[in-house]
């Protein structure tokens, strides 16, 4: 696909639903008593992948005609044993949550996943959930294919996060659900809490306590086991990883108006608006309210001239999946934009460090990549774009939305090898763009 110079964007628009939030309402859902009703599920890869998860653990799962999923769970503890092989497709997410609740259960199961997942680790989920006496065969580097063998007496997980992971973290409370006593995880740098948000309006019995760790504040957080969950209506905000691209895109193109409707807001999630709100961009929250228990409000951009910023490491977590199009908006900007703490980029869909780098130069962008760390000289405008070997976006649909959105900003057009994956995220984002005006062309 190829993005063409674009003028301005203009309209109002309805994101797909949070991608987080829809393999949680389905997870929590399977393990429910009761029917849980979901408006708004993402209907992407990854989160059909986790639906067809759930199926072959014994939930009942239904798609009606209004696009409303209903899911009839089994209860905690009492999943069914896979007749065969889960393919998790391209979702992390769904893999290591997964993981998290297939350790408490005293079934055996095989995970795999497409050649981006299969590369992925997963120890970082497998070494905390082994202490509940759940066994692992990997592959080497503890990768997909995988054989799980649940626990038949799962002990209560005790986990301080290594690594700010909103999955690792998600995968030891959901295993904790069917564990005897009090699962306790510690994170030190916040994440992500729509796994605790939902548990507890599930019935989950959570505490939530600062603390202080060495010396630095962290926050504790106890799950007392084996809650019955109750079933009840979820309502799935629009993604704000996804928003990012048509709100980058509005930014970059002169005399561009976008609005954006029902977008989480989650405190952990918005990173990105607070960065390029230091950059000078105009982003106005609107009409904020809340909705199953999230945030939300709609968002009105004009583009802007953005400058460039140094993002604060303590950050990442907050906008984990944005650093790729912050990259493409830094491009744009005048002077410099210098990015912190990005180890954790490696191991996402691809490693996004290397990735924006090498396409961002062919681009004709200065950027200097570092260990964990990513430097973008901007240009004041439009980059010259016109690369002339395809974007290798490496089965990852936000390095493939990026550079998209590079593309409608550049002086010439860009060229993706393949928007195949922004399937598994953001199934309409061609169609949604052009909506807005954006020029992207097939081949
Ligand atoms: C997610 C957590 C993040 C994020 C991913 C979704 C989640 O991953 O990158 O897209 O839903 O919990 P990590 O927990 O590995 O940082």
């Amino acid at each position: 696909m190829t993005a063409q110079p674009t003028e301005a964007l203009s309209g109002t628009v309805h994101l797909p639903g949070d991608k987080s939030i829809s393999h949680r309402a389905l997870m929590l859902g399977a393990l429910a008593v009761g029917e849980t009703s979901i408006d708004g599920l993402l209907e992407g890869e990854d989160v059909l992948c986790t639906a067809a998860a759930m199926r072959a653990l014994g939930a009942e799962i239904e798609r009606d005609n209004a696009g409303r999923w209903h899911v009839w769970g089994r209860g905690v503890g009492a999943l069914a044993e896979p007749e065969n092989i889960i393919d998790m497709g391209n979702s992390g997410t769904g893999a290591r949550l997964l993981l998290g609740m297939l350790a408490s259960h005293p079934i055996t199961a095989v995970l795999t996943g497409d050649a981006s997942l299969r590369g992925r680790p997963m120890a970082r989920v497998t070494d905390p959930l082994s202490a509940c006496g759940a066994e692992f065969i990997a592959r080497d580097g503890g990768r997909l294919p995988l054989t799980v063998i649940g626990a038949r007496d799962p002990l209560p997980l005790d986990y301080r996060l290594p690594v700010p992971s909103a999955q690792v973290k998600s995968a030891v409370l959901l295993a904790g659900l069917n564990a005897p006593g009090d699962t306790r995880v510690i994170e030190i740098e916040p994440t992500r809490d729509h796994s605790e948000r939902m548990l507890a309006y599930f019935g989950a019995e959570l505490r939530h306590r600062k603390i202080a760790l060495d010396g630095r504040p962290a926050s504790e957080i106890i799950l007392k086991g084996q809650p019955e969950l109750t079933a009840r209506p979820v309502q799935v905000p629009a993604d704000p990883s996804s928003a990012a691209f048509p709100l980058v895109a509005a930014l970059l193109l002169p005399g561009s108006e976008v609005r954006l409707v029902g977008v989480g807001m989650n405190p952990q999630r918005t990173g990105l608006l607070t960065t390029l709100q230091d950059m000078g961009a105009d982003i106005r929250i609107e009409n904020a309210r809340e909705e199953g228990g999230e945030p939300i409000a709609d968002l009105l951009v004009r583009s802007s001239r953005l400058q460039g910023v140094e993002v604060p490491a303590e950050r990442a977590p907050s906008m984990i999946d944005e650093y790729p199009i912050l990259a493409m908006a830094a491009a744009t900007a005048e002077g410099r934009t210098v990015m912190k703490g990005l180890g954790e980029l490696r191991v996402k869909e691809s490693d996004r460090l290397a990735t924006v780098a090498r396409g961002l130069a062919l681009c004709g962008v200065q950027v200097e990549e570092g260990p964990d760390s990513l430097s973008v000289e901007g240009v004041k405008g439009r980059p010259p774009g016109g690369n002339d070997q395809p974007i290798q976006t490496e089965l990852d649909h936000r390095i493939a939305m990026s550079f998209l959105v590079l593309g409608l900003a550049s002086e010439r057009a860009v060229q993706i090898d393949d928007a195949e994956p922004i399937a598994t995220s953001f199934p309409d984002f061609t169609a949604l763009m052009r909506g807005l005006g954006a020029k992207l062309a097939d081949g």
